[in-house]
């Protein structure tokens, strides 16, 4: 069994769809694990996204990821990694398929691609490094 990192970014947590977000983690089947609301800082989010370091849209990630709470999941799931990733949708909501939680929510305006809602580890790698970050 998989685990993997969640988080519903500031976003999602300003537009009240944590639990619309929890509820298409359990209803797949997934199992929550831990949760818990942080205000993230400068310094958990460079490591977070350490690999991004140096992209134009870098800084402005780092910024928005601080202008509110996000919720961290620990989610548990056979090949829960993938799966999560299908459940969201791809990086940018614009084009995001339907059925999917960028694809429903996510809304078509300038900032949507850093606006999306969800971050989901991309591999088991990224899943234990972000995990150990997180909790
Ligand atoms: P995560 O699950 O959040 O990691 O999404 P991802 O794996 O689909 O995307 P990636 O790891 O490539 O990028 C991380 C985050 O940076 C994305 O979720 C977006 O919020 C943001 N991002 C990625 N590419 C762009 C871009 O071209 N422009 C902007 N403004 N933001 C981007
Ligand atoms: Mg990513």
């Amino acid at each position: 069994i998989e685990e993997t990192l969640v988080l519903v970014k500031p976003d999602g947590v300003a537009r009240n769809l944590t639990g619309e977000i929890l509820r298409r983690i359990e209803a797949k089947g997934y199992s929550l694990v831990d949760i818990k609301l942080v205000q993230a800082d400068r310094e958990l989010l460079a490591k977070h996204y350490a690999e991004h370091e140096g992209k134009p849209f870098y800084e402005p990630l780092v910024e928005f990821m601080q202008s509110g709470p996000v919720v961290a999941l620990r989610v548990a799931g056979n090949r829960v990694i993938e799966g999560f990733r299908v459940l969201a949708g791809t990086t940018d909501p614009t084009t995001a398929a339907p059925g999917s939680i960028r694809g429903d929510f996510g809304r078509d305006w300038g900032l949507a691609v850093q606006q999306n809602l969800v971050h989901g580890s991309d591999s088991v790698e990224s899943a234990e490094r972000e995990l150990a970050l997180w909790f």
